[in-house]
């Protein structure tokens, strides 16, 4: 990168890094310099115990009070904290600003895992009453961490994270990927993601342009990206968070795009809100974004707002809560368009070169247990495994149930005794999936021990109910599917 593509010079990155490695300005060295206390009170952002453990001004108390307390200290302590980077070449990169009788800091650089520094904006609730640059840049919030945690980390060749920002995306992808291309359409954005490369030793390649624009005609292993993804009318104010995309358009924009990224047997992951529609089916909806794709699609909900609590959300967010204006022009477009809802969640495409790829929407809100990536590579290779066989072919495999799987029940007491009104299957590991079924299907999946192949258990289980072996083996294949799909049985290996 060119010396004016960061917020330092390359040599000032360099000393940054050595201010910062010298003086355990990192996850684990905080952590031991405040202890338990004060490291939870910074996590509910209630400095006390914090400031209290860093009255010695040493380095890393320094760092602390600056980068994580958000105080205001002394030119000269703060010079000394951060030697052999001089203060000067700081205030001037915007790594920290001038404030009453010292600096603070400019940006948030927060200390990432043990071994990374993400450098970002710092955030609208950090200074009240101050508005967000309209190249605000985003640190890691929650949604960075969905798909932090969503991404399948598998080896591949080349990644690519679209709309970078503070650059984690792409830190995540360089353990796994050969190589990383990150894009911005922001120059900011792209400032930021070139020093949060250089300070962590990373050697991107960094590129400017509307989403896919700056990759035009390039093929990746790996895409991933956070969007700017809240939908309304359209009309920009934080590149952040808003696309100049009406609507959803964002998502099936990306949809649309992703073919042409993939190679064969790539995967894309991103994250998108898309409107429920009234007299619309939203999953629907959703689904037809990858109609003629060609790509297996998994598109997950995790989280549905009303428009009231969506606006008042992304106002808060940039610091704009108490602006009714905006409120009303923002609520008046999703009346016009019939927006009864806004959900949220996580679409992952793979290039599997199936003849009939699968696309599937569903609502997926409870609580997984993470890492989320792992569970869906899983499902993809599910999908690999279902989509080469035919219902013959599957009642010829022998299954067992998953791990721990649990039956719940509900009954009601009556004059014979407890009858049954309710049997659930739960998955107490992974996306922990419940399932309502019924008993035939319920005997089946716990006579799954992988001794019988299925078409044999079917044949026994037909006695046993009294059904045509024929017909109960007929109805049971898309059953099997789904709860192959699921992961609520496994295949066993030959
Ligand atoms: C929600 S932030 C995500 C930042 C970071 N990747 C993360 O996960 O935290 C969206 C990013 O997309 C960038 N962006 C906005 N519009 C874009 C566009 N049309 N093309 C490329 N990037 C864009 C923004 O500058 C911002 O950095």
């Amino acid at each position: 990168m060119a010396e004016q593509d960061m917020l330092l010079s390359p040599a000032g990155v360099e000393a940054l890094r050595t201010a910062l490695t010298r003086a355990r300005f990192t996850s684990n060295g905080i952590a031991d310099r405040l202890g338990p206390q004060a490291t939870g009170g910074v996590a509910r952002n209630d400095f006390r115990a914090a400031l209290k453990a860093t009255e010695d001004r040493d380095p890393l108390a320094t760092l602390i009070r600056v980068f994580i307390c958000d105080q205001t200290e002394p030119e000269a302590v703060v010079a000394a904290a951060l030697a052999p980077l001089d203060l000067a070449e700081a205030v001037e990169g915007g790594l920290l600003e001038r404030h009453g009788d010292g600096v603070r800091a400019g940006v948030d650089l927060e200390p990432y895992g043990d071994e990374w520094w993400v450098l970002a904006d710092v955030p609208a609730s950090a200074r009240p009453g101050r508005p967000l640059h309209s190249e605000h840049v985003l640190g890691i919030g929650g949604a960075t961490q969905t798909l932090i945690g969503a991404t399948v980390r598998r080896p591949v060749g080349t990644a690519l994270d679209l709309g970078t920002g503070s650059g984690v995306q792409a830190l995540h992808l360089s353990t796994h990927a050969r190589s990383v291309t990150a894009t911005d359409v922001s120059p900011r954005a792209l400032r930021f993601a070139a020093t949060t490369a250089a300070l962590n030793g990373q050697d991107w390649e960094l590129l400017r342009g509307d989403m896919v624009a700056p990759v035009a005609g390039r093929r990746f292993d790996l895409v991933v990206s956070n969007p700017p993804f809240v939908v309304g009318p359209g009309t920009t104010t934080h590149v952040y968070r808003d696309s100049g995309r009406v609507g959803d358009a964002i998502g099936s924009e990306l949809a649309a795009a992703a073919p042409a990224l993939l190679t064969e047997g790539g995967t894309m992951q991103y994250l998108a809100n898309w409107v429920h529609v009234a007299g619309e089916q939203w999953d629907e909806r959703v689904a037809d974004w990858f109609a003629g794709t060609g790509l297996d699609a998994w598109v997950i909900q995790r989280e549905v707002a009303d428009p009231m609590a969506y606006v008042n959300l992304w106002l808060t967010d940039v610091g704009e809560a108490a602006d009714p204006q905006r409120m009303a022009a923002w609520l008046d477009w999703f009346d016009a368009h019939k927006v009864e809802a806004i959900g949220f969640g996580i679409i992952s495409l793979r290039r599997g070169g199936h003849a009939d790829p699968v696309v599937r929407v569903e609502d997926l809100r409870q609580r997984v247990e993470p890492p989320m990536g792992d569970q869906i590579g899983a499902w993809f290779d599910r999908q690999d495994f279902l989509q080469v066989r035919d219902p013959e072919a599957l009642l010829a495999e022998r299954y067992r149930a998953a791990e721990g799987l649990q039956l719940r029940q509900e009954a009601t007491l009556g004059d014979e005794g407890w009858a049954v009104d309710r049997q659930v299957l739960a998955m107490p590991h992974g996306l922990r999936w419940t399932e309502e079924i019924d008993p035939l299907v319920l005997a089946l999946v716990g006579g799954a021990d992988g001794r019988l192949p299925l078409r044999d258990q079917l044949a026994l289980l037909a006695v046993a109910h009294d059904v045509a072996p024929d017909e109960l083996a007929e109805a049971a294949g898309p059953i099997v599917a789904h709860l192959v799909e699921r992961g609520i049985i496994e295949p066993v290996a030959d």
